[in-house]
């Protein structure tokens, strides 16, 4: 049998209780993950029960009354609370998604359990440590690259040639869809996953870029593109209801059909 050694602080304790404010009538209890590497600590499951009454609607609106009324020390991203900013992606009730987006009332009854977006390091509580997948967005080049010179004004686009990039350009890179695909799990370091490859079709579709034949040179990889196995897990998960594993299998048709 195959023996793994995990972490000594691999194992996730329980944790404190938060008890709901004297006289709260309508009470949901959430499960949070717990965690700071620099204590030396394990890991930790705390309880908290909210208070409806006091806080909004949303997901986030209740880790923000935590936050104020309960237990400043928790730690969490967050910045436009509209779905934009793409730095409140949680796992929430065992999916990835949206604090600020999604309504407490769409989930199943019952508790309520965060963590941090699975598979990355872990910076503090439900604070992931993202370096990794911006470096892997980085490496796509997402900027217009172009041989001719520069026109004296915009570069212009028809109205058909714009609409290419529908269902590309939405992306927040809250890096729901990476950190839910299980080739990103177990090969991280060399699968670009389905955020960076969602971009690299962006720009690959973009009828001002002029280097489609070098972007896919960069793709041609057993790892960077080709661990994609088309688990559609991405496009279950994506907040904007963008759909990742179709971008990929265009790259994929692309390079088959080597037209640049
Ligand atoms: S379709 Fe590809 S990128 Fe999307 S979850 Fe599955 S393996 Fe990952
Ligand atoms: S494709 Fe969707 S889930 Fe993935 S990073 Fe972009 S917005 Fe987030
Ligand atoms: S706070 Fe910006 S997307 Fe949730």
């Amino acid at each position: 049998m195959v023996q793994l050694t995990l972490p000594k602080n691999a194992q996730v304790k329980p944790g404190k209780r938060h008890a709901a404010p004297k006289g709260a009538t309508r009470v949901r209890r959430f499960k949070v993950y717990r965690f700071d590497p620099e204590s030396g600590e394990n890991p930790r499951w705390d309880i908290y029960d909210v208070d409806l009454d006091s806080c909004g609607p949303m997901v986030l609106d209740a880790i923000i009354a935590i936050k104020n009324t309960m237990d400043s020390t928790l730690t969490f991203r967050r910045s436009c609370r509209e779905g934009v900013c793409g730095s409140c992606a949680m796992n929430i009730s065992g999916r990835n998604t949206l604090a600020c987006t999604k309504g407490m009332e769409e989930l199943p009854p019952g508790v309520i359990t965060i963590a941090p977006l699975p598979s990355q390091p872990v910076v503090k509580d439900l604070v992931p440590d993202l370096t990794n997948f911006y470096a892997q967005y980085a490496s796509i080049k997402p900027f217009l690259q172009t041989v001719t010179p520069e026109p004296q004004k915009e570069w212009r686009q028809s109205e058909e040639d714009r609409k290419k990039v529908d269902g590309l350009y939405e992306c927040i890179l809250c890096a729901c869809c990476s950190t839910a695909c299980p080739s990103y799990w177990w090969n991280g370091d060399r699968f670009l996953g389905p955020a960076a490859l969602l971009h690299a079709q962006r720009w690959l579709v973009d009828s001002r870029d002029e280097a489609a034949g070098e972007r896919l040179d960069d793709l041609e990889d057993p790892f960077r593109l080709y661990r994609c196995h088309t688990i559609m897990n991405c496009a279950q998960v994506c907040p904007k209801g963008l759909n990742p594993a179709k971008a990929i299998a265009e790259i994929k048709r692309d390079l088959v059909e080597r037209r640049f």
